[in-house]
C-alpha cells in the first residue's frame, strides 16, 4: 500500500490526494451489466489465468465480462452465469450499451478512482469486453447454434450446478458491491444485505472446492474502508469449515489500502 502510494506521489499531487479523499457514493436502481477484460481478471485475482489449463471454473456472476470467451478460446472449461441470461442477444446488447453510457458518466463526474489512472483506457476495455461476450454469446448461449451450457441463466444464491462441480468460483463486482447504500453499497434497496450474503456464499460454496469475491471495500461517502459485510462473511465461510483469507489484488480502483479480495477453500 505504501508503495503504492508513493508511486501515485510522484506522478503529481492531484493523484496522490485521489486516495486520501474520501469515496463519493454511486447510487443505481438496479445491478448494472458492466464487465470486465480477461487481462482486468487477471489483475483482480493476482492470477495467471493461463494456470487454470485442467481445471472448472465458474464465473458468477459473468455480466458482459469477456472471462469466459477468452477463457474457452485458450481452451480452458468455463461456465458463466447471470439472471440476464435468460435475454435475447438484442436485449443484452441494449442494456450492456446502455449501462457502459451511465455507469462511465456516473463514474467520470462522482467518482473518477474507480476507473484506475487511466479512464479512457477502462471506458475502452469495458466496450471490449462487452462485444467479446456478446459474440460469444450468439453462437453457445442458450439460443446459439452451437449451444454448449457455458451461458447459464442462474442467480444467487440458489446455483443449478452440482456439489463441488467446480474446482474455483470468481465472483467480481457483485457481493459487497451491490450492497444497500446505507452499507457502503450501490444499491437503492436492501435486495442484497447482510443475509443475503452469508446465503450467496454459501451457495458458492457449495458449488465449488475454492470462492474467490472481489472487491471487499465499502463505497462508504466519509472514508476509505474494509466492507462492513467483509469480517462477516470470512466468518461465516470459516464457520462452514473452509480455510478463508484476505489476499491484496493488483487490480486498480484507487482503494489500495483495501484493496483485496476473500480466497476461500475446502
Ligand atoms: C457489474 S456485473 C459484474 C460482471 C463481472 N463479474 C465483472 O466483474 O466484470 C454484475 C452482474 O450481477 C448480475 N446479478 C444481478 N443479480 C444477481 C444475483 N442474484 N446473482 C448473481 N448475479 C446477479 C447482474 O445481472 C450483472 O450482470
Amino acid at each position: 500500500m505504501v508503495e503504492v502510494i508513493a508511486r501515485a506521489a510522484n506522478q503529481g499531487t492531484a493523484l496522490a490526494a485521489r486516495y486520501d479523499r474520501p469515496m463519493p457514493p454511486l447510487h443505481f436502481p438496479r445491478v448494472q451489466f458492466f464487465g470486465r477484460t480477461w487481462q482486468e481478471y487477471e489483475q483482480i485475482w493476482n492470477l495467471r489465468l493461463d494456470d487454470l489449463h485442467g481445471t472448472r471454473v465458474l464465473d458468477c456472476p459473468c455480466g458482459p465480462a469477456s472471462f469466459v470467451s477468452e477463457g474457452r478460446k485458450r481452451g480452458i472449461d468455463i461456465v458463466g452465469c447471470d439472471p440476464l441470461f435468460a435475454l435475447s442477444i438484442e436485449k443484452l446488447r441494449a442494456q450492456g450499451e446502455a449501462d457502459i453510457v451511465d455507469c462511465i458518466q456516473l463514474i467520470r463526474t462522482e467518482n473518477p478512482r474507480l476507473a484506475g489512472d487511466d479512464p479512457e483506457t477502462y471506458a475502452h476495455d469495458k466496450r471490449l469486453a462487452l462485444d467479446e461476450l456478446l459474440d460469444d454469446f450468439s453462437k453457445h448461449g442458450p439460443a446459439g447454434p452451437e449451444c454448449d451450457s457455458r451461458y447459464v441463466n442462474a442467480a444467487l444464491p440458489v446455483l443449478p450446478f452440482a456439489d463441488r462441480s467446480f474446482d474455483l468460483a470468481l465472483s467480481a463486482h457483485f457481493l459487497f458491491t451491490y450492497a444497500p447504500v446505507e452499507d457502503a453499497g450501490m444499491l437503492e434497496t436492501r435486495e442484497f444485505d447482510l443475509a443475503f450474503h452469508l446465503r450467496a456464499t454459501s451457495g458458492l460454496a457449495r458449488v465449488a472446492r475454492e470462492i474467490r469475491l472481489y472487491p471487499c471495500y465499502g463505497l462508504d461517502p466519509t472514508r476509505p474502508m474494509r466492507h462492513p459485510y467483509a469480517d462477516a462473511v470470512l466468518e461465516h465461510l470459516r464457520s462452514i469449515g473452509m480455510t478463508a483469507r484476505y489476499e491484496p489484488s493488483t487490480y486498480d480502483q484507487g482503494v489500495p489500502q483495501w484493496n483485496f479480495s476473500i480466497v476461500a477453500s475446502w
